[in-house]
Parts: structure tokens; C-alpha cells; sequence
């Protein structure tokens, strides 16, 4: 839970317009009204019918909703601790309405939020894709920094598999490259871990073009997880290139731009300093969180005369990327989980896409995403 304050006026009444017309988005996506969770079914049951994509290619390939589901605000950086069983109810609901793709990380906590996962989505055993990340030295209950050497790494995934309560973990990331160990040898240790059955596939996350091309040439990758939004697009550049060629998925992690493209937050927010990491990015400081708002304002108005919220729309456009691309909000609120599975529904022209991309070109983004010193090896 944030401690906002609200949004201003204009932004509130569009937030609320738009609001009124998700029931209609709502009815377009029969998967999120007539599944199992609309009949308040077992856990078990079968989930409806959703759109799909594949990450990755070969025996790397793995097929997911094309939403998945981010984790780790339900434990993590990103406010006060929800109650524990009201968030695993929501995963529990999230799995019932289809969606199959869940990510967590072992230093998100660390270790209670993949404990919370494990518990939570143990009746959907094997249904499910479950993703981790391996890559922080974690000592004392604290992340003491990078550490990808592969005893770490073979550590990690024994830890994992116990805390998440399966017998292979799905996908293994690794968090963050790290410099003191060579690309090929976290590659190797991950191939070793797949052919012990131990692990099902290999990825990474915020890894440069070079990196990934090492990793690729010794363990087929499925997937790249990275920062992308309609606030940061530098992988367009930097990586889409490389994944294109080498037939890897995408993943963006913060595709809701940390909450702020939600319209929700702005500088009068206050975010909890017990457990939020947005205190610390440069994005987040009252004047970048006022200076950006333009950027806010441009999705409320091209969102308003389509029926979408902002958290919608941004979500939309992950979707309508042609690449490989499943990106995993994150959400502590059921309300929030259905206006972001709208999006799904929405049906925009490539040419209007182009239109909100150009004027959110125009807009110069105050605050770099990370501080510099976080910058290669922020966790999250
Ligand atoms: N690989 C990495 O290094 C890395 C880094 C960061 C994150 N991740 C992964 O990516 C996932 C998502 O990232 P994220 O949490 O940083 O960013 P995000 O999904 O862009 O934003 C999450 C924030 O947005 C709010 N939110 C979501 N939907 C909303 C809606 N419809 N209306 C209003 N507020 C809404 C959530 O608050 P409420 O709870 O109030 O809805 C939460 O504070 C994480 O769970 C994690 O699995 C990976």
C-alpha cells in the first residue's frame, strides 16, 4: 500500500471516465469474466482460455499468457507488507483467471517473497510457470552485492526449488551480469543444472548485446528480462537487435513505469520509507515526479477518448510490440490485477500508436532510472 495522496483533479476525473468505460474493455475479455475465479471454483481448476506467446525458441521455448504476473510488491519495495494471506489468495486468483506466468527472485525479500509464491501457487503445481533469479550475494538476510559464481548459483537453485516447492524451476535468470564471473561459466553452471533436471530453462536480465550472445552460445537462452516501458525504451536499441536474431524472448520488468504510469502517483506522493526503493531512484524525487507528469497527461488523453486508463494503455502498447514480448506487471490489489488484464481487450491502430509515441517522444524525461551506483546491479 502507497500513503498517496490523491491525484490532481483533471487526472482524477479522467482516471474515473475511464474507469466507467472498463466494464465494456471487461466484456470484450470473456476469459476474465466467465473463468473459474468468476465462480469462486478450487484452485484447481481448469483456467479459460487465454491469448499466448512463446519465449524463446527449440528446447529453450517456453509458451506463457501473453500477461504474466510480477511478483514482488506483494513482499518487496513497493510499500508497507500486504497481509500475507490476502496476497495468497490474490496470486491464487490470478492463477485461477488464467494467467501461467509468475516471476519472483530469490533476493526479493530476500527469500519471503519466493516463499510466498511457493505456498500460494503449490495447488497449481505444474501448471504454471514460475520464474526466479539467481545473482546476489546474500548474506545475513542481507544483499551484500553480485554473486554469480557458479557454487552460488548451484545454491541458489537447490534454496529455490525448496522455497517455490517444485521439482524444476521453470526459468532461471540470472539477476544481474556479473563482472568477476565470465558469461560462459554462468551459462555452463545453468546448462549443467538443466541436464540434472534441476532447472527447466536459462535467462537473464538487464544483459548487455555481448553478454547475451556469450551466454546463447552455451546455453540456449529463452529470455531476456528487462526494464521497458513507454518511460524507457533504450532496449529497443540496445538488445531487440540481438534477441531478434537469436530468437529470444522478452520480458519487461516495471512495464507500468514502478506505478507512475498509472497516473496514480505524483508529487505529492508519499511512498513508505520502511519498504519502498523508489525513495531511492532518481525518478521518484517530487521534482521528476512533477516535471514527468506531462507524460501522465499525454496517456490520460490519448487514454480518455479510447476507455482506457493509463496502466492499460501502457500495457496495451508492451502488446502490441511485434517482438517476443511478455511483460509481467505487478500489483497488491485485486481491483488493480482486472484493469491491467483489460488491457488484453484493447484493440488500437498501429497508426495511433505511432501518434502517442511521437508525442511522448517530445517530452524530455526528468531523473535517470536507477542512481548511477545502482545503476548495473540494482536487484529490482
Ligand atoms: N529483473 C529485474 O531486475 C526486475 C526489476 C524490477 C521488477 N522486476 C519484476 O517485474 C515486476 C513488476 O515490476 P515493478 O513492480 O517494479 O513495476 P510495475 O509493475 O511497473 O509497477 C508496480 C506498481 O504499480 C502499481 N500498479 C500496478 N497496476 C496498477 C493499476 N492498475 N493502478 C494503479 N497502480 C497500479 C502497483 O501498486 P498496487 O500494488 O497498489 O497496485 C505497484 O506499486 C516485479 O514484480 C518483478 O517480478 C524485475
Amino acid at each position: 500500500m502507497l500513503l498517496i495522496n490523491p491525484a490532481p483533479d483533471n487526472a482524477r476525473r479522467a482516471f474515473l471516465r475511464s474507469s466507467a468505460v472498463l466494464g465494456s474493455a471487461l466484456l470484450a475479455a470473456p476469459a476474465l469474466l466467465t473463468g473459474p475465479a468468476a465462480q469462486a471454483a478450487s484452485p484447481v481448476a481448469a483456467p479459460p482460455t487465454f491469448a499466448r506467446r512463446t519465449l524463446g525458441q527449440g528446447k529453450a521455448a517456453m509458451e506463457v499468457t501473453a500477461l504474466g504476473f510480477g511478483c514482488m510488491g506483494m513482499s518487496y519495495h513497493r510499500g508497507p507488507v500486504p497481509d500475507r494471506q490476502t496476497m495468497v489468495r490474490l496470486l491464487r486468483k490470478v492463477a485461477e483467471s488464467g494467467v501461467t506466468l509468475f516471476d519472483t527472485a530469490e533476493v526479493y525479500g530476500p527469500f519471503i517473497n519466493e516463499e510466498l509464491v511457493g505456498e500460494a501457487l503449490a495447488p497449481f503445481k505444474g501448471k504454471l510457470h514460475i520464474t526466479t533469479k539467481f545473482g546476489f550475494d546474500i548474506r545475513d538476510g542481507k544483499d551484500r552485492g553480485l554473486n554469480s559464481r557458479p557454487e552460488n548459483i548451484r545454491k541458489v537453485a537447490e534454496a529455490s526449488l525448496k522455497r517455490l516447492r517444485v521439482d524444476s524451476i521453470d526459468l532461471f535468470y540470472q539477476h544481474r551480469p556479473d563482472p568477476k564471473v565470465p558469461m560462459e561459466d554462468v551459462a555452463g553452471t545453468v546448462r549443467d543444472l538443466i541436464k540434472a533436471g534441476k532447472v527447466k530453462r536459462f535467462g537473464l536480465s538487464e544483459a548487455s548485446a555481448d553478454d547475451i550472445r556469450k551466454a546463447h552460445a552455451v546455453q540456449p537462452v529463452t529470455a531476456l528480462q528487462s526494464e521497458y516501458s513507454l518511460m524507457w525504451r533504450e532496449p529497443e536499441t540496445k538488445v531487440f537487435p540481438t534477441l531478434k536474431e537469436l530468437g529470444i524472448g522478452f520480458v519487461p520488468y516495471s512495464p507500468v513505469g514502478r506505478g507512475y504510469l498509472t497516473g496514480m502517483l505524483n508529487a505529492q506522493t508519499n511512498l513508505y520509507p520502511g519498504n519502498d526503493n523508489r525513495l531511492g531512484l532518481p525518478r521518484f524525487t517530487p521534482e521528476a515526479l512533477r516535471a514527468n507528469y506531462p507524460l501522465v497527461q499525454a496517456l490520460l488523453d490519448f487514454g480518455q477518448a479510447r476507455g482506457l486508463t493509463p496502466a492499460q494503455l501502457s500495457l496495451a502498447w508492451l502488446l502490441a510490440r511485434p517482438e517476443q514480448v511478455v511483460s509481467i506487471p505487478g500489483t497488491t490489489k485485486e481491483a488493480h490485477f482486472h484493469e491491467n488484464m483489460a488491457a488484453l481487450a484493447a484493440n488500437i491502430a498501429p497508426g495511433a500508436w505511432k501518434q502517442l509515441e511521437a508525442s511522448l517522444d517530445a517530452i524530455t524525461i526528468v531523473g535517470g532510472r536507477y542512481p548511477p551506483e545502482q545503476q548495473d546491479h540494482s536487484g529490482d
